[in-house]
């Protein structure tokens, strides 16, 4: 370590930080210690930095001004699921859906192999406020990173810097640590993107009744961030829990009709699963009436305000978006938030300087250099940006971005919509019976594997959304979802989508993308109690009619097919969710065993093949 190098706090760091600060130093090791300001002009240095020693690529300024590209290390391109651990006193707080391991232990392995890990490495400091800074409802974390790229992402993805400091004075933090995890020997040259990459040595601790995150080895993501998924969403829930609200995988858009009726919603999918795209979806030809705004497109704090309302506020100000299959004409909102000032990971580089990945639109180049820095060519066999390559960029710049995106009171909540990725059986849209029947349908979600998660490979039941992101037992997250809706005068409406669903030939069922904007109208107006609805044996669901169909010729046996239900299919879908249940004992709310029974009655007593046809 060289004290010479290491800066001084700033004189606005309180005692507590200057103290934790002081002590991860002695541990890490760190040549330096840089305490991040926030300010364009430290961005701005940074990237110079890792351009010169090779970590960014700075796209063609015409093309993408001030703009870069990173490529992670092959082994490092998405969260770890098996690595990310929970650490609470009593196993059984943590469930059977979590990784448990017990405080002291975890302690231990960590202090080893953070002990001298930034050797050779600056330590830098980073502030940051999740939700606009000095509202009521942010929680400030601080998080220690031995990564500039974390730095720059975090500037992007927070409000970061020295503007935090003021407001926390010597008040408390969540403790955020965070290590890439390769010293550097003396002499010993840098790689482009260094990680651990054993991940059997890679590690994502949240400990939960002391609020604070350890995080080694990895660099992408949901894995470094640590104010996303770690603070967020994982310790975020469990202060739900003791408080009172709903920390949630969701995203938050308002739905402004015609006659200027604007209609909050948040929507939970699984990663990977078109939150992005929903949260800033424009209207399909024949709604160009209807306009969308985006709150938030990943997380949602969600708190009873003193009007009784459900309100909800996006803690992040950033996009970290699924870069494939993103275009003009699949989320053109998207893609203009991200036309500058953006940071882009694990995309192909075209020889022009400018971003390229599969499902852009256009034509492919006849040449770029892939995720992995390899020369690429059409029809080579390898895609060239890595399936869950991402783009992170400033909330801020995206086109439909919500006026009151920063109210620090939130925006109403009148509806919570929650899809899973299924091919087959599951139909396109239907609503909950009432909040109960509705926390019930969301527990029970299913969802097939995507690129966002290491290790997942089949359908899996990811109750809410959150199945890698509920911080304690998931019993427990069940009955304060209950609980939540009891306090309610009026509870938001509860509906379930899938937008996945496919024919025998594999092909999707459902155009998707822009037109998912006449389900949510039907959603708005069931919301507004002008919808019609026919009762099915899981919900109530929308005839042919009540869908807007104008500027899209639908047919109604293709919407009859995308709707149907079918009693072996359902109720073999229901003896999974006992499955789900059995895993929780004697903890999981009795009204989801009521429930279940309910669920299987009405379907003993429907047709074989139950459809809208037929009502
Ligand atoms: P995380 O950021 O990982 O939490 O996920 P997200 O839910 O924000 O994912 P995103 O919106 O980026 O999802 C991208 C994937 O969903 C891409 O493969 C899209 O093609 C696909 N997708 C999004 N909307 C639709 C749709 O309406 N229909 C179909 N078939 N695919 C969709
Ligand atoms: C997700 O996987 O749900 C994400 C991306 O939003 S990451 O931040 O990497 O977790
Ligand atoms: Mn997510």
């Amino acid at each position: 370590m060289n004290p010479n190098a290491t800066q001084a706090p700033p004189a606005n760091a309180g005692a507590r930080l200057r103290a934790w600060v002081a002590e991860m130093e002695q541990l890490c090791q760190p040549d330096q210690v840089v305490w991040c300001d926030g300010s364009q002009a430290e961005y701005d240095r940074l990237c110079e930095q890792m351009v010169r020693s090779g970590t960014l690529i700075r796209l063609n300024p015409d093309k993408r001004p001030n703009s870069f590209l990173a490529r992670s290390h092959p082994s490092d391109v998405a969260r770890v699921e098996e690595r990310t651990f929970i650490c609470a006193a009593s196993k059984d707080d943590v469930g059977p859906t979590n990784n448990w391991a017990a405080p002291d232990e975890m302690r231990a392995t960590l202090r080893g192999v953070f002990t001298g890990c930034m050797r050779g490495r600056t330590l830098y400091v980073i502030p940051f406020s999740m939700g606009p800074l000095g509202s009521p409802i942010a929680k400030i974390g601080v998080q220690i990173s031995d990564s500039p790229y974390v730095v720059i992402n975090m500037r992007i993805m927070t409000r970061m810097g020295s503007r935090v400091l003021d407001v926390l004075g010597d008040g408390a933090f969540v403790p955020c640590m965070h290590s890439v995890g390769a010293p550097l020997q003396p002499g010993q040259a840098d790689l482009p993107w260094p990680c651990e990459p054993d991940i059997g040595r890679k590690y994502i601790a949240h400990f939960p009744e002391t609020t604070e995150i350890w995080s080694y080895g990895s660099g992408y993501g949901g894995n470094a961030l640590l104010g996303k998924k770690c603070l967020a969403l994982r310790i975020a829930s469990v202060m739900g829990r003791n408080e009172g609200w709903l920390a949630e995988h969701m995203l938050i858009s308002g739905l402004e009709s015609p006659d200027g009726e604007k209609t909050y919603i948040a929507a939970a999918f699984p990663s990977a699963c078109g939150k992005t795209n929903l949260a800033m979806v424009r209207p399909p030809p024949g709604l160009e009436g209807w306009k969308v705004t985006t709150v938030g497109d990943d997380i949602a704090w969600i708190k009873q305000a003193s009007d009784g309302l459900l309100r909800a506020i996006n803690p992040e100000a950033g996009f970290f978006g699924v870069a494939p299959g993103t275009n003009y004409s699949s989320n053109a909102n998207a893609m203009l938030t991200m036309a500058r000032n953006s940071i882009f990971t694990n995309v192909a580089l075209t020889d022009d300087g400018d971003v390229w990945w599969e499902g852009m639109d256009g034509p492919p180049p006849a040449h770029a250099i892939d995720w992995q820095g390899r020369d690429w060519t059409p029809g080579c066999g390898r895609p060239a940006a890595h399936p869950n390559s991402r783009f992170t960029a400033p909330a801020s710049q995206c086109p439909s971005i919500d006026p009151d995106w920063e109210n620090p009171a939130g925006v109403p909540i009148s509806a919570f919509v929650f899809g899973g990725r299924m091919t087959r059986d599951m139909p396109l849209v239907f609503q909950a019976f009432n909040w109960a029947h509705g926390v019930y349908l969301a527990a029970t979600m299913g969802s097939e594997a995507t690129a966002a998660a290491i290790g997942v490979t089949a359908t899996r039941r990811d109750p809410m959304a959150m199945l890698p992101f509920c911080g304690y037992n998931m019993a427990d997250y069940f009955g304060h979802w209950l609980s939540v809706g009891r306090r309610v005068a009026n509870p938001p409406r509860i509906f379930r989508v899938n937008w996945f669903r496919k024919d025998d030939d594999g092909r999707f069922l459902w155009p998707g993308f822009s037109d998912n904007l006449r389900v949510l109208k039907w959603v708005v107006d069931r919301v507004r109690g002008r919808g019609y609805a026919v009762e099915s044996p899981i919900g109530w669901m929308p005839r042919h009619d009540d869908i807007e169909w104008s500027g899209l010729d639908f047919p109604s046996e293709t919407f009859h097919a995308l709707m149907a239900v079918s009693r072996d299919a359902g109720t073999a879908e229901a003896q999974a969710h006992g499955e789900l249940f059995d895993r929780f004992l004697d903890r999981l709310p009795k009204e989801f065993v009521f429930e279940r029974e309910l669920l299987r009655l009405r379907l003993w007593r429907s047709p074989e093949h139950w459809a809208l046809a037929h009502e």
